[in-house]
Formats: structure tokens, C-alpha cells, sequence
């Protein structure tokens, strides 16, 4: 069997479509978690992007019995050593011995080992669609962060990928697995606090003045592979804030905070009304506040307009401010709210309440729902568990890649209204953004942004499906 992402084969195929093709035909490698495999068959993970979350996935994957470790990968050499010191911690709390691993700058070389079974893809958010296609394409099956995309065409492609090369995919909206959180989405579909009209969520935090600061451009540090860190996105001197973790706040890299939190927020709502796909989006705000480099909003409120599979319509408002926190209608921070005729039910990853909604009738005063209190519950170890048995069972994981692409569209879809500064209707069938809510009239403004050119020699591969399989 050939090495289809060997460093030097990509390299010489990069940059046409006769190559692309190439690299899309005929290099699914059969591997053997393309069929259920039994509770004590070993998985090998390798983890792509060794920064802040991926070593919090790396320690959870390595808590379920069976799992191994088989290749750590970044660009940056010192990120590579803390993973191993986690493992080393890791094992030792197991009492057990450090497996034999790889360590590798570049992807594509941990791609071309055929003894990983599955990935997790930690990178900054404009190098999740190239690991995870590319997984896909090698066979292997895929743990990637949220927000799935930097943009809703990396999406649809991630997601073409996942269904054309049958793999298991999981996204890092851990919530998802959350008891509480399941047990508040019943109660909201079950009709606890009545009709809900209405939803909110928000992030609320204060870094005014300074924000993260103004940094000089500089040499990127001697241990990193900063080309190699850009990938995709455009080319740039190196920035202290456009690097490690900072990156969420520049759109080259990411999408804010629409993008990198309520990701997770919006998602529980969408869960819980039974759709993902707002009808219309109207962004409002800018950079308003803060004094430092970032180009991404540090004021917003978005107005969703959703219809429910029955009929009913609803409006999500998501708020979002970093130079106050006061004045939140519940939790400050983070949170979400079902606004419903009988109560209000606030939630956050801490737990939920619902406050019943009193109201004079005639003489009486009515309390129309019962309160209810609940704490928080693990999220991320139940969530990693949900992928193992899915690469063990073949099944598909809780926070499957196209409901997951659904929301992190939602996200996308708040910045690219506020950018063309006007309401846009979405058409989820042919992911396009239209000025009229009958989809007659194309926003060609708008759909300029569902998709950004590559920096060569990077180009995202066109995945199209075979609509009669
Ligand atoms: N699920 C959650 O609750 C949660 C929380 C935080 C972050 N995240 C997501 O996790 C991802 C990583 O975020 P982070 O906060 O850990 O960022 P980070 O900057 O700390 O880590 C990213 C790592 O990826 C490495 N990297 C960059 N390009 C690479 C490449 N081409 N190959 C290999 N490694 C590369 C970087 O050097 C860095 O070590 C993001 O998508 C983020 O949205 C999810």
C-alpha cells in the first residue's frame, strides 16, 4: 500500500486539481477499526496539536482502558514535550509503563503511520479541516475541537469526508455529554416552563482597557514551524497575540467568540428546540471597547430567527460583551436561557434552575411550573468515552460532525452578517445566504465569506458525495 500523505508525495501533488484528485482517489487505507471491534482491542490515538486543550483531550483519552498513545504532533517542539510529560504523569498514576510513541512537526507523517486508529485534531480552528479530511481520507476516525470550520465550505468538506470515507467523528462540544445538560433539554422539550418563544445565551467578561495588548511583530520562536503554524491562512510577521492560544481573536485563525464559545452555548439550544438552522441572522456590534490588536468583535448581539418542526417560531438573542460583566440576567460569564409562558430555566455547565413563572389570575396568585435545582455533571471524560465505544462500535458519536457543522454554521453566519452590516437569510439545502426569506435574490456579498482562499501550497480537497449510495 502506497503512503498517500507522505511529506514529499504532498508536496510534489500540492497545487493543482489533477493532484488534488489524485490525492482523493484510491488512498482510503483499509485499517481495522473500519469494522466493530471487540471492548479489549487496543485504539492508538495520535494527537494533533499539543496546546491547551489537546493535552486536556490527550489525558482523557488516556483514562479509558485499552487506549494507547502512539504519536504526539506540533509545530511547536516544546508543546510536543509537555504532552509527554503528561503521559509520563499519566501512567504513572496507572502504576503502568509509557507505550512506545512517535513524536513528528508534521501531520501528515503521523497520517502515514498505520498503526494509529483515530486522531484528535487540537489545532487552532484554521487547521481543523485539513487534519480531519485528511484523517478521514487514511482511515482513521477523528476527535476534532470545536468550532468544527473557519468557514462553512471547510465544513461542508469536512463533513462529505467523514461520509464518503464511513469514519467515526466526534466534535469537542462536550456539553453534549453533560447529564445536566440532557436532563434540562427534556425538561425544555418536555414543557416544564411551557411555550418557549424565546432564548438567550451570552458571554460576558471584562478585559477593558488593555484587552490582550499590542505586541511588536517579531521572530517566531526557534523551536516553531511558524509556516507550517500558518498553513492555510494568510501570511503574516509573527505576533505574540496572532500566535498560541490569542489566535481565537483574529479571523485569519478563528471566529471570535461567536465561534469560540457560544458554539457551545448555541448548540444546547438548537438541541433542545429541534433545529439547527436559523431562518435569519442580524449581527450588531464591532471592536468597540478594547485598546489591543485583535480584528474580531468585542460587542455583539445576534438575533436568530428560528421555526420550529412544528410550525413555531422562536428568537435566540446572543450577547456578548468583554468590558462588562454586570447587569446579566443570571449567571455572569457564560450561560443560556429558555424563556417559556410557565418558567424561566437558566442553565450553564455549573447546573440549572428553573424559575416558575407567578402571575395574578383573578384573586389567585399562580405559580405555573415547579421549581427545580440541579449541580453541574462531567462533561469532557463521558464525552471521550462516547468516542471510544463509537470507534469500537461503528456507531455515530454524540456530537456527530453534521449536526455539529449546523451549529458552528449558525456561528459563522453571526459574523458574516455583521460584516455585510445587514440581516441575511440562510438556506440550509443549498448552504447560501439570500436577501429575501423566499431565497430569490442571492447575497452575493454574503456567500463571499462562507469560504476563503488557501495559501498555497495548501488547497482544501472538493469532496463531493454520490447522492444515489
Ligand atoms: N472543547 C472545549 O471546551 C475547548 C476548550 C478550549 C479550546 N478548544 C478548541 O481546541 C482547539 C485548540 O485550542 P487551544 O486553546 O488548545 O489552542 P492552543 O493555541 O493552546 O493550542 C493549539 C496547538 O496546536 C498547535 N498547532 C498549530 N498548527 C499546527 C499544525 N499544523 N500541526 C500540529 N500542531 C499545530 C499549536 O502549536 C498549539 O500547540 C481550538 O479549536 C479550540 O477552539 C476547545
Amino acid at each position: 500500500m502506497s503512503r498517500p500523505f507522505s511529506r514529499r508525495r504532498f508536496l510534489q501533488q500540492s497545487g493543482t486539481a489533477a493532484a488534488t484528485a489524485a490525492v482523493l482517489h484510491g488512498v482510503h487505507t483499509m485499517v481495522r477499526a473500519d469494522r466493530p471491534l471487540a471492548a479489549n482491542d487496543e485504539i492508538v490515538v495520535g494527537l494533533i496539536g499539543c496546546g491547551g486543550m489537546g493535552r486536556a483531550n490527550l489525558r482523557d483519552f488516556l483514562r479509558v482502558a485499552g487506549v494507547k498513545v502512539g504519536a504526539l504532533c506540533d509545530v511547536d517542539s516544546t508543546h510536543i514535550e509537555n504532552a509527554e510529560q503528561d503521559v509520563a504523569k499519566r501512567r504513572a498514576q496507572q502504576n503502568a509503563k509509557v507505550e512506545k510513541y512517535t513524536t513528528h512537526k508534521d501531520f501528515r507523517e503521523l497520517l502515514d503511520k498505520k498503526d494509529i486508529d483515530c486522531v484528535i485534531v487540537a489545532t487552532p480552528d484554521h487547521w481543523h479541516a485539513l487534519p480531519t479530511i485528511y484523517a478521514c481520507m487514511a482511515g482513521k476516525d477523528v476527535y476534532c475541537e470545536k468550532p468544527i470550520s473557519h468557514n462553512i465550505v471547510e465544513g461542508r468538506m469536512m463533513v462529505n469526508a467523514v461520509k464518503k470515507y464511513k469514519r467515526v467523528c466526534q466534535i469537542g462540544t462536550q456539553q453534549r455529554s453533560g447529564a445536566h445538560f440532557q436532563r434540562a433539554i427534556e425538561l425544555v422539550q418536555k414543557g416544564a416552563i411551557g411555550e418557549v418563544y424565546m432564548t438567550r445565551t451570552w458571554n460576558l467578561s471584562n478585559e477593558h482597557p488593555d484587552g490582550i495588548g499590542n505586541p511588536p511583530d517579531d521572530n517566531p520562536p526557534p523551536y516553531v514551524d511558524y509556516d507550517m503554524w500558518l498553513g492555510p491562512a494568510p501570511k503574516r510577521p509573527f505576533n505574540r497575540n496572532r500566535f498560541h492560544y490569542t489566535w481565537r481573536w483574529f479571523f485569519d485563525y478563528a471566529a471570535g467568540m461567536v465561534g469560540d464559545w457560544n458554539v457551545h452555548l448555541q448548540d444546547i439550544i438548537h438541541l433542545a428546540m429541534g433545529t439547527f438552522h436559523p431562518v435569519a441572522v442580524h449581527a450588531s456590534g464591532g471592536k468597540f471597547a478594547l485598546r489591543d490588536n485583535r480584528d474580531t468583535p468585542d460587542t455583539m448581539e445576534v438575533t436568530y430567527e428560528f421555526v420550529r418542526p412544528d410550525g413555531k417560531p422562536f428568537v435566540q438573542v446572543y450577547t456578548m460583551r468583554k468590558y462588562c460583566v454586570n447587569h446579566s440576567q443570571w449567571s455572569p460569564g457564560h450561560a443560556m436561557q429558555f424563556l417559556g409562558s410557565d418558567g424561566v430555566l437558566n442553565l450553564n455547565r455549573s447546573g440549572f434552575e428553573i424559575v416558575p413563572e407567578v402571575r395574578r389570575e383573578g384573586k389567585k396568585v399562580v405559580q405555573r411550573t415547579e421549581p427545580i435545582k440541579s449541580g453541574g455533571s462531567d462533561q469532557h471524560f463521558p464525552h471521550v468515552v462516547n468516542f471510544i465505544e463509537c470507534v469500537r462500535s461503528r456507531q455515530k458519536p454524540i456530537s456527530d460532525i453534521e449536526t455539529m457543522h449546523f451549529t458552528t454554521t449558525a456561528c459563522h453566519l453571526a459574523n458574516i452578517s455583521l460584516r455585510v452590516g445587514r440581516k441575511i437569510y440562510w438556506d440550509p439545502k443549498t448552504e447560501r445566504c439570500f436577501k429575501d426569506p423566499e431565497h430569490k435574490v442571492p447575497d452575493a456579498e454574503a456567500n463571499r465569506w462562507l469560504a476563503r482562499e488557501y495559501r498555497k501550497p495548501w488547497e482544501l480537497p472538493k469532496i463531493e458525495l454520490d447522492q444515489s449510495a
